[in-house]
């Protein structure tokens, strides 16, 4: 008998068939892996089972008794609990009220009550928050672990996670699966969606494999490889760039000079941040998350005013520019979280047309012929899988970040931003985009990638900066940098 059987299920989107004719089983006690590239149908499948969705034709079985998920009410009583990216914690509250909220049918309940309950709970899953304190103030590694908390107090018996490792850093990612690892041997099966096919084959026990809203095979970790699951993704097996060795760069053209920014709370989060990029190669800048990369992009994009310091592009003076000032003279920047920048409710060729409005305007009018004529270009060109007129919030993540890098890089900058251009991104799309940082690095762009992946830093970069505290505690060239070193150097070690 199965944790979860999904028979027969269908689910169409207008003319986008997002699930087709899907079976899908959990065993008990397995992590389960559902691969798939960007838009293949894992979140959709996954909102059905947990009720989000009403699928058009299903079949669950869950223990194997036949249920109806019409709420994520109903799937909780059947047993079902979900993690997803965009955490539904009410920041204002403590960790122990958003834990019980909802739950208890009692009038009154205490806090200390609530607070031991959770306590107890905390315990017996061995997953280690603090009931007093208020959501707002815990790092994202704590509020998944709140949210996995939340479910397990609900007697989740099988939880599915939606891409959970996106925005851990490494260390977090190892408790996370440490945690995982347990609670199954103590009886809970779970989905464990990613992109990370390392971690995939790290953790999980089976891997079932979507592609255009079709299973194309399940199969046990012991009998497959990367290169296979890769393979079965997209129907391909090589992947990954060769970038040639040294290169003949060419002169300075943004140059950042001691840049400093004391923030609100007083606190200096960016110290005398000094560094060169030059025409033809790129920068990456590595460093654990939280240590100034959000301020650096913010900064050097106009939406953080720096204390002090300064910011040149081919010798004029961006260090006080507003952002469209900073995009007008040259530098294009992909966003980190790609809901910031983009409007949801607009379709893609609005979004495609966004920052230069006026040349898609005549006589005060905006030119719808040429807006689409735009789109269709860049959804050829970037491979997006979408229609102009598609909003943009019915867009898989991966078909979201292809249409911000496009709109980035429509306009030729001379200095390209990349703050985490790769994450959410299945291997298809990553590849794709490398390739095209690569191809802008290639035409004499300056890249300056900020990425919490050091595979990605180390086979793109030209030289490294780390960044530590706010501080960059070394600039090396790639020929001389390993993990290890990185590693270290990136820790405050050295
Ligand atoms: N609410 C919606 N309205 C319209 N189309 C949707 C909606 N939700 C999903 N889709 C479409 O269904 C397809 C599958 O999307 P889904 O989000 O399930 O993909 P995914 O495998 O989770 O991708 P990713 O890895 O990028 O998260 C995509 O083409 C997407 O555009
Ligand atoms: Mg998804």
């Amino acid at each position: 008998m199965y944790a979860v059987e999904m028979q027969g299920i269908t689910k169409q989107f207008g003319n986008v068939l997002a699930n087709n004719n899907v079976h899908f089983c959990l065993e008990k006690q397995e992590i389960h892996a559902l691969l798939g590239e960007n838009g293949a149908g894992k979140t959709t499948l996954m909102r059905i089972l947990y009720g989000l969705y009403r699928a058009d034709a299903s079949e669950i079985f869950i223990d194997g008794q036949k249920v109806e998920v019409n709420s994520p009410k109903q799937a909780i009583q059947a047993g079902v609990g979900m993690v997803t990216q965009h955490f539904t914690l009410v920041p204002t509250l403590t960790v122990a009220e958003n834990i019980v909220l909802g739950y208890h049918n009692k009038a009154t309940v205490s806090k200390n009550e609530i607070e031991a309950s959770v306590k107890e709970a905390s315990e017996k899953y061995g997953i280690h928050v603090d009931p007093a304190s208020l959501v707002r103030q815990l790092s994202v590694g704590e509020r998944q672990r709140v949210e996995i908390l939340k479910a397990l107090y609900r007697n989740a018996r099988i939880l599915i996670m939606d891409e959970p490792t996106a925005v851990l850093v490494p260390q977090e990612v190892d408790v996370l699966f440490e945690s995982l690892l347990r609670l199954v041997k103590s009886g809970l099966s779970v989905i464990f969606i990613s992109h990370k096919l390392n971690e995939v084959m790290a953790v999980c026990d089976r891997i079932t494999v979507l592609r255009d809203g079709r299973v194309t095979g399940t199969v046990r970790k012991e009998d497959t490889t990367q290169q296979q699951l890769a393979n079965m993704m997209v129907g391909r097996e090589t992947f990954g760039i060769n970038r040639q060795g040294t290169r003949d760069t060419g002169q300075v053209i943004y140059s950042v000079k001691d840049l400093s920014v004391i923030n609100p709370q007083g606190l200096k989060v960016l110290k005398e941040v000094t560094f060169d990029v030059h025409a033809g190669e790129i920068l990456g800048v590595a460093g654990v998350s939280g240590n100034g990369q959000s301020e650096l992009t913010e900064v050097l994009t106009g939406l953080l005013k720096p204390t002090s310091g300064s910011v040149t592009l081919d010798g004029k003076d961006l260090t006080h520019a507003e952002p469209a000032e900073i995009s007008n003279a040259g530098v294009g920047r992909t966003p980190e979280d790609r809901h910031e920048g983009s409007i949801g409710d607009l379709t893609v060729a609005e979004n495609l047309a966004l920052e230069e409005l006026d040349k898609f305007t005549h006589n005060g009018m905006l030119d719808n012929a040429r807006i689409l004529e735009n789109a269709k270009k860049y959804i050829a060109e970037f491979q997006i899988k979408a229609s102009p007129n598609d909003r943009l919030r019915t867009l898989s993540g991966g078909n979201m970040q292809k249409v911000i890098l496009a709109r980035a890089l429509c306009r030729r900058p001379r200095v390209v931003i990349a703050s985490q251009p790769t994450r959410g991104l299945d291997v298809g799309a990553t590849e794709y985009v490398r390739k095209k940082l690569l191809s802008e690095r290639d035409r004499g762009a300056g890249v300056l990638l900020l990425s919490e992946d050091l595979d990605e830093i180390l086979s793109l970069s030209d030289r490294i900066a780390v960044i530590y505290e706010g501080c960059i505690r070394g600039i090396i060239p790639a020929a001389e940098a390993t993990a290890e070193k990185l590693g270290l150097m990136m820790a405050g070690a050295c």
